[in-house]
């Protein structure tokens, strides 16, 4: 099995990169989160955002896993299935997704505690993405949440009802604005049927006896290390495991069955949210970045923050994933800039680190900078290495050298084409 994740905050073009490669795969996994993923690919010249399924969708050869690590809101689901299929008119979109049964439900109060969360005196704010990710996972670790396989249980209406009941009156004393509780459990109870319809399997058997008999399985990570529950810059993070490791647990592999980890990362940094930023770039240069790099939220349509390349936090991220291979997205944005700052080491309570996990509690940190020399092409017309500027060969070949790990592939733009293979 090989596994793909994001090396920094989310959205580093981790869709199009499996787009491009899932050729070779008969399996593509996701592994964590839920609907809070945009991951954008491109089908017949029309741009689509995947957030709840695995981006192999287009492809019939493909099974889509929804592993057991994902959370899954019935309403958004079925609202992507319905999305998607209307771009296809000659196959079925639902035979080629498998959920795993113990997967956990997201129920529909989850998304009003995000939203009371975000707006209460009484919280800490995370500019979460308000599609109740947190409140799924910690009621599955209070054991106090629904899974797919319960909804063909005689007991599901009642647990459910019971679940969302509590929460509505708990919303409802502290002031928060929703539908009425029966609209709530009522299309909740409908858009769980489209869901009851799809293949539900123990996936983990599937993906098993799939790699025994020498298939090849893609785990697709969803947001980034830096977002991680325990490695990322807590608590300004999302709710689930996000590294490599994380994909054996969610999907029931062994770690002995892992190959390739691809590590996905812009050749500058974004995050949405709030939470340290060091390398972060205040003003016109972000503003101007944000509109030619279109970073805006592909979910909630939030101006990203935009900062430069943190060598000290990938390698970070490089440790706890294992990469093997790395992909480069978005150098193409940074065209025509004289000179590209990289942040190459931290200055942490006086002392210099060359790598940094980027903890919210490091109270002082100061990026060191080197100035790369920047290029200015037309990357339409570049469709091998041989055509690349001899600048950013430099730049490659710099980052290469810092992370002790090759760049497979360099994105060039935004569709599935525009993608050279170095290695
Ligand atoms: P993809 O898969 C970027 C961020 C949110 C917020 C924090 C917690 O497209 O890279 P949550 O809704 O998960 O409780 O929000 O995590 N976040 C993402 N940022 N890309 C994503 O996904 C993200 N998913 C969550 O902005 O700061
Ligand atoms: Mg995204």
């Amino acid at each position: 099995m090989d596994i793909l994740i994001g090396l920094q905050w989310g959205d580093e073009g981790k869709g199009k990169f499996i787009d491009l490669i899932s050729q070779e795969y008969d399996m593509i996994a996701r592994f964590n989160g839920g609907a809070n993923a945009g991951h954008s690919i491109y089908h017949n010249n029309q741009r689509v955002t995947l957030k709840i399924l695995p981006s192999g969708i287009f492809y019939p050869h493909i099974k889509n896993i929804i592993g057991t690590g994902v959370v899954i809101e019935p309403s958004a689901l079925k609202a992507e299935i319905d999305q998607l299929q209307s771009l296809i008119s000659d196959a079925d979109l639902r035979k080629r997704i498998i959920v795993s049964k113990k997967a956990h439900l997201v129920l529909p109060t989850y998304g009003y505690w995000d939203m009371y969360q975000e707006e209460s005196a009484l919280y800490r704010t995370i500019g979460t993405t308000k599609n109740g990710i947190a409140h799924t996972y910690s009621s599955k670790i209070l054991r106090q949440n629904v899974r797919v396989e319960d909804m063909f249980s005689k007991d599901f209406n009642t647990d459910v009802f019971q679940i969302i009941s509590r929460q509505y009156r708990e919303l409802q004393y502290l002031g928060q604005k929703m539908p009425s509780l029966d609209e709530l459990y009522g299309n909740f109870m409908r858009d769980c049927e489209l869901l009851k319809q799809l293949h539900i399997a123990d996936t983990e058997v599937l993906l098993n006896e799939a790699l025994k008999n020498n298939k090849k399985v893609l785990a697709e990570g969803a947001q980034a290390t830096m977002l991680d529950i325990d490695h990322g810059t807590y608590p300004y993070v999302t709710s689930s495991h996000t590294i490599a490791a994380a994909a054996c647990v969610s999907l029931g592999v062994s770690p002995r069955l892992v190959d390739k980890i691809y590590g996905v990362t812009k050749a500058y940094c974004t995050r949405v949210g709030h939470g340290i930023f060091p390398t972060e770039i205040i003003g016109s240069l972000a503003d101007d970045l944000r509109v030619r790099g279109a970073e805006f939220g592909s979910n909630t349509k939030r101006p990203r923050r935009i900062g430069w390349l943190d060598i000290p936090a990938l390698k970070y991220a490089i440790m706890l994933n294992g990469v093997t291979h790395l992909i480069l997205t978005k150098a193409d944005i940074l065209n025509g800039m004289a000179q590209i700052p990289v942040c190459t080491h931290y200055e942490i309570n006086k002392q210099r680190s060359s790598l940094a996990s980027l903890s919210s509690t490091t109270d002082e940190m100061k990026p060191i900078w080197k100035y790369l020399p920047g290029w200015d092409v037309p990357f339409a017309q570049i469709s091998d290495a041989t055509q690349l500027p001899n600048e950013l060969t430099a730049f490659l070949s710099f980052i290469e050298q810092e992370l002790d790990t090759p760049i497979k592939y360099l994105s060039t733009g935004p569709k599935r084409e525009e993608m050279i293979n170095l290695v």
